[in-house]
């Protein structure tokens, strides 16, 4: 077990003397699939936290500090440094990665490589903004030199679904913006972090990055509340992000960059190319077992056709084959959380008591910890499948007649992330997609709800997010527009 000690402060490695957290892995090694034993991590408390956070206050310096106020080309450096060392712990990262969150190893390499790829295209685009505010604008005699300054303290919070590349997508624009930051992992996808805080320590100026451990409540509100925190960068769950924000004694001086729930919808019209309908919704409801804000968590299907894609679909979700992350072409895998599988049982229980079937063979099949994908047909909106984001390896199929219907469901949503949709009819589509655009902020034609490529904005409508991120978009949401004017005689 890897029972690390420290937490980064300050720009120096701390020895954590306090109590532990241990972290455990719900990948057994015995035949009584008991959870095996990671190793710990600090568990910190309200003090320390605080004195973090008076780390990275002095690094700021009120914007004074030497980070905000240094030369582009030096923060890119510090930048540049980091990722090369980053990239020297690919092996150790991806093997916590599979073990902490279950996540298969080629989804598990390419969390790592596309944060790696996401840190020097934030770079690239950095370099670009500096470009573009070397000019002037000119307008009625004045001359405006518009360019654009951090913020202040961003508190960092990233998911256990991404615990490498999310958490990475909110700090290192925050950080190249020349904010400064206090992250926390989250508590799956912990450990993970561990082997980089050398990198994070050696690469930037002392306080710039803090990473710190431990409870939301007892590490992150007392930072909250101490009215510091300029900037709220979290992908999570809405309802933390509503306690942290609550906890801020003056809203008005917070931002918010926020990743939080989805309920994305496929939309299965009668022309569908029905093998690439299925083969889509397989990955975009059962990537990484439905734990990503983007999965598709509802699939609606067109009376038409209703009998053939549910046919062709809950075939397929019984040859999905479940194993350890590491095994040969594995789709399913062990659930981090250990309270999954009783929800998902949960769900499915509701939804068979209120009318609807599980319609694949192997659907509620307990293998170890873990419950073989339900596909749950036909659902309707009293169950909790129908208003829950489960979040996990559970599939509902909603049949639907009339698209204006259909429509009025997703526009009375709270949320407001993404949509599929798998049609031909280009004539039938079009003023869809007009409409759907309003609803949601993607619509993906004949394809799944994803987030990539991490260049185009990814954001959400109403409870889905605050705020947009993208390479491009980070650096924006990071940062403020200032000018300098002058006159022109
Ligand atoms: O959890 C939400 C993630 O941003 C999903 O990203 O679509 O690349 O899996 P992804």
């Amino acid at each position: 077990p890897l029972h690390h000690r420290t937490f980064l402060s300050n720009g120096e490695l701390k020895d954590w003397e306090g109590e532990t957290a241990e972290v455990y892995s719900t990948i057994s090694s015995t035949e009584d699939y008991k959870p095996t034993l990671l190793g710990s991590v600090p568990n910190m408390d309200e003090a320390s936290a605080l004195k973090v956070l008076a780390a990275a206050g002095d690094a700021y310096g009120k914007g004074k500090g030497a980070w905000p106020t240094m030369k582009v080309s030096d923060r890119i450096s510090c930048m540049e440094k980091f990722v090369e060392q980053m990239k020297t712990k690919r092996d150790e990262v991806v093997k916590l990665l599979m073990w902490e969150i279950g996540k298969n190893l080629p989804d598990s390499e390419k969390e790592f490589d596309r944060t790696v790829e996401y840190i020097y295209d934030t770079i690239e685009d950095y370099k670009q903004l500096d470009r573009d505010s070397a000019k002037f604008e000119k307008r009625d005699g004045v001359y405006a030199h518009i360019r654009r300054g951090p913020l202040g303290i961003v508190l960092c919070l990233g998911p256990y679904n991404y615990p490498l590349n999310e958490t990475f997508a909110l700090l290192i624009p925050a950080l190249i913006m020349g904010n400064t930051a206090i992250f926390k992992p989250a508590k799956h996808g912990v450990l993970l972090i561990t082997p980089l805080l050398e990198a994070f320590r050696n690469s930037f100026p002392k306080g710039v990055v803090n990473i710190i451990f431990g409870r939301g409540r007892e590490v992150a509100a007392p930072i909250m509340k101490s009215g510091r925190i300029d900037v709220l960068a979290l992908i999570g769950n809405s309802q933390s992000a509503i306690a942290l924000q609550d906890q801020h004694p003056n809203k008005n001086r917070l931002r918010l960059v926020l990743g939080l729930e989805a309920k994305n919808p496929a939309i299965i019209l009668p022309d569908a190319d029905l093998n690439l309908a299925v083969d889509e919704c397989i990955n975009g409801t059962l990537s990484f077992n439905g734990q990503r804000c983007t999965a598709l968590k509802l699939i609606y299907v067109h009376e038409d056709i209703r009998e053939e894609f549910n046919k062709r679909f809950a075939a397929k979700v019984d040859t999905l084959k479940f194993g350890n992350p590491w095994d040969e072409g594995v789709k399913l895998t062990p659930l981090p959380d250990p309270e999954k599988p009783a929800y998902i049982q949960e769900l499915i229980d509701d939804a068979v008591a209120k009318g609807a079937k599980v319609i694949n063979k192997k659907g509620g099949e307990t293998i170890e910890n873990y419950i073989f994908p339900p596909v749950l047909y036909p659902v309707k909106e009293e169950m909790r499948a129908y208003q829950e984001e489960q979040f996990g390896p559970l599939i509902p199929i909603k049949p639907f007649n009339s698209i204006d219907d259909l429509l009025d469901e997703i526009a009375a949503s709270n949320y407001g992330q993404q949509v599929s949709i798998f049609g031909k009819d280009v004539y039938e589509l079009s003023p869809l997609i007009d409409t759907l655009v309003n609803l949601v902020c993607r619509v993906n034609l004949n394809s799944s709800c994803q987030r990539g490529p991490d260049v185009f904005p990814f954001t959400g409508r109403k409870d889905s997010a605050a705020g947009t991120l993208s390479v491009h978009d980070a650096l924006r949401s990071f940062s403020i527009r200032t000018f300098v004017a002058s006159k022109d005689n």
